[in-house]
């Protein structure tokens, strides 16, 4: 099976967390490294946090710290309801050993890109503001990515951090435009699609107890089922896999269905900033820069990350 070289983009974040998990269990993706961003915390923590979990998933692939804040706008944090106040729901992170590399985030994807030059996928799970600042440094760049498989973006669906906006947009839409519009293959796996993919209590009560990242993601998920279901008991709480699905998709692109539409981003609007601004309409001569995920093989998702991550049940 010939592999995928892939870049993880990511603010590692309870799903990045466990969308990290995903990837390095994979065959078929092969991880060059992941570069990391401001967004579910402080860079300091994301990256911390993605050093921890890459040591508990026993691998060494190197990770390369990027930005700290949004190409234009001020940093505001806006996870810690879902994420808790470390960007892993508040549990205890050991020192990991690994430390990140020297060499800076933008260095690494583009000597990567360059070295694997139309093979290469990067998954972004964060705030588009690294990808973003390479592009606008090196434009040649463009024609040597494969793809870029983007988790963020409402399509057709309500956002979640303002009525029309997803939070990994939002939180950087100015480098979401350049992205968007760079020419470069996107699929947006956003909202509509990873809505429909939830870890369950059932779920992550099945983890088997001899994997070495049990106890972090136990706690982790336990936050983030909370997060989403304020008040609920233990028992019956969801809560959306965004970002693992965005890096199966990255393997097995037939997991989702998507449209080619053309997809802008919204800057200005007092209601709508960071909006993904879908032209639907059937005579539009806006040609289409984006292959939205509209619909998702939920079941074949949901039983792939469970074996993937050791659950011994999908329920
Ligand atoms: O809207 C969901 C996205 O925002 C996910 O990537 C999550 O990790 C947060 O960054
Ligand atoms: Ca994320």
């Amino acid at each position: 099976m010939e592999s995928i070289p892939v870049i993880l983009d990511m603010d590692t974040g309870i799903d990045d967390a466990l969308a990290i998990l995903y990837a390095l269990s994979s065959k078929k993706l092969r991880a060059l490294g992941i570069t990391t961003c401001f967004g579910n915390g402080d860079i300091e923590n994301t990256t911390r946090n993605t050093l921890a979990i890459v040591e508990l998933g026993l691998s060494s692939v190197p990770v390369y710290q990027g930005a700290s804040h949004p190409l234009v706008s001020p940093w505001e944090s806006t996870a810690e309801a879902f994420h808790g106040p470390n960007g892993l729901g508040g549990t205890r992170i050991f020192h990991p050993t690994q430390k990140a590399e020297p060499l800076s985030a933008l260095d690494f994807l583009r000597k990567s890109i360059e070295d694997h030059a139309h093979d290469i996928v990067l998954v972004a799970t964060a705030r588009l503001t690294n990808i973003a600042s390479l592009l606008l440094a090196h434009t040649e760049l463009t024609s040597l990515i494969k793809r870029i498989v983007v988790m963020g973006g409402a399509a057709f669906v309500p956002g979640n951090v303002t009525p029309v906006a997803e939070a990994n947009i939002w939180g950087d839409p100015e480098a979401a435009w350049v992205v968007f519009h760079s020419g470069v293959p996107i699929t947006m796996v956003g909202l509509d699609v990873t809505m429909q993919v939830p870890i369950s209590d059932g779920m992550l009560s099945s983890l088997v107890p001899q994997v070495p990242y049990f106890d972090v993601i136990r706690e982790a998920v336990d936050f983030y089922l909370s997060a989403y279901n304020p008040g609920e008991p233990r028992g019956n709480r969801t809560a959306p896999l965004h970002d693992p699905l965005a890096v199966a998709v990255a393997e097995d692109d037939s997991l989702c269905k998507t449209q080619a539409l053309p997809v802008d981003i919204e800057l200005s609007g007092r209601f709508t900033r960071g909006m993904t601004v879908v032209d639907r309409r059937e005579r539009t001569t806006a040609a289409p820069n984006v292959d939205v995920a509209v619909t998702v093989d939920r079941e074949r998702f949901l039983k792939q990350f469970a074996q993937r991550l050791q659950f011994q049940q999908s329920g």
